[in-house]
């Protein structure tokens, strides 16, 4: 019906979940009409901090039987697969919280089912919409920095002790790989510029004393060879005394980007004596905290953008093809941590 409002279903109202919720709220070509989460308590939190109002399930199961056309799904990883095969089987279109699923089996799973019922998917990455990004990958495609040939991204995390995510996060049965968890954004940004892996060397460990420990890891270096020769490298670490830090850096054959910082061979000529130092400063509060949402960590855009998806017809983003990428990748590294030697894409894929 023509100008009718989306109506969207929440799994999960934990921290991720209460932003989405408060996206869609937000947006008026949608509506949050159901929320689903074992923890009613969790769903009334959500009542109390947004005062909506709406269809309200312990099960998810009885929110897919729902009139909803669409799920939010922020629920703990492990949940992610058989949620998004239930949601698709059930003809409904799908937002998924990062990671797609926590083992290849898993992945295959959700794209096999969502490819089958062409239902719409859209993967929780939403770093590519930072505008930080989205310059510095106009500057690419308009040929500004030449031809790509390195590109790395770091995902710094404390994650302090007392944050509620703390009861699932270092089970490997409930988060999987924590290096997926997390640095998935970063193999997500990296293959934003870089295309598709092809092959990956990787070295993790875990390290940080924690009253529970971590049972995947908590640190990893992951280098990464694109299908075009390009190297990418993804830095990983949950726990070091640092506030968070999410970087990025992109080495062109005519510019270079760190950050908020951009150098081009162009603007002036950097090879030039005495212009060595000139570069194009960004705002530092494009630089991703992890915390504000809004302009930094855009949430928001993303969920309008999935909103557009439904509404307006507009191409997913970051489809389920392409989300399948980016787990295969993580997995990918996890493994050749394991077995101490580079592996294909194309092994992981069998
Ligand atoms: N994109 C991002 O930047 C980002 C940031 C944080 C978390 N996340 C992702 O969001 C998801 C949730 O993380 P969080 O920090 O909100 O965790 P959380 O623990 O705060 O919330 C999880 C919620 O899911 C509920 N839940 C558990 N099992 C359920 C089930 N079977 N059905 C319905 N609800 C269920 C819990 O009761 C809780 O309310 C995770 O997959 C995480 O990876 C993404």
């Amino acid at each position: 019906m023509k100008g009718a409002k989306a109506k969207i279903g929440l799994i999960g109202a934990g921290w991720m979940g209460r932003h989405h919720a408060c996206n869609i709220i937000k947006n008026n070509a949608a509506e949050l009409f159901a929320v689903a989460d074992v923890e009613e308590k969790n769903i009334n939190r959500l009542q109390k901090e947004t005062g909506w109002e709406g269809r309200i399930f312990t099960n998810y199961e009885a929110l897919l039987d729902s009139e909803v056309e669409a799920v939010i799904i922020a629920s703990p990883n492990a949940s992610h697969e058989k949620m998004s095969v239930s949601a698709a089987k059930a003809g409904k279109h799908i937002y998924c919280e990062k990671p797609m699923a926590i083992s290849p089996e898993g992945c295959r799973n959700v794209r096999d089912a969502v490819r089958k019922r062409g239902v719409k998917y859209l993967i929780g990455y939403h770093r590519r919409l930072n505008p930080l990004y989205q310059y510095a990958h106009q500057l690419l495609v308009d040929g500004k920095l030449g031809n790509l040939f390195m590109v790395e991204s770091d995902y710094l995390h404390h994650i302090p002790g007392d944050w509620d995510i703390w009861s699932w996060l270092g089970k490997e049965k409930i988060a999987g790989s924590l290096f997926h968890a997390g640095s998935g954004h970063n193999v997500d940004l990296i293959r934003f510029f870089g295309g598709d892996i092809m092959e990956v060397s990787c070295m993790k460990g875990t390290f940080m004393p924690r009253k529970e420990q971590v049972e995947t890891e908590d640190t990893a270096v992951a280098i990464f060879r694109f299908k075009n020769g390009a190297i990418g490298k993804v830095q990983f670490c949950v726990g070091p005394i640092l506030p968070f830090q999410f970087n990025f850096r992109l080495y062109g054959t005519k510019g270079s980007v760190l950050n908020n910082k951009v150098w081009l061979d162009a603007i002036p000529r950097f090879a030039d004596t005495g212009h060595e130092n000139d570069f194009i400063e960004l705002p530092a509060t494009w630089i991703p905290d992890n915390v504000q949402g809004g302009i930094s960590e855009p949430w928001d855009k993303l969920m309008n953008h999935f909103v557009d998806m439904l509404v307006k017809g507009t191409p997913s983003i970051n489809d389920v093809d392409s989300a399948f990428q980016t787990s295969i990748a993580c997995f990918a590294a996890m493994e050749s941590a394991r077995r101490k030697k580079s592996i294909t894409l194309k092994e992981m894929m069998g």
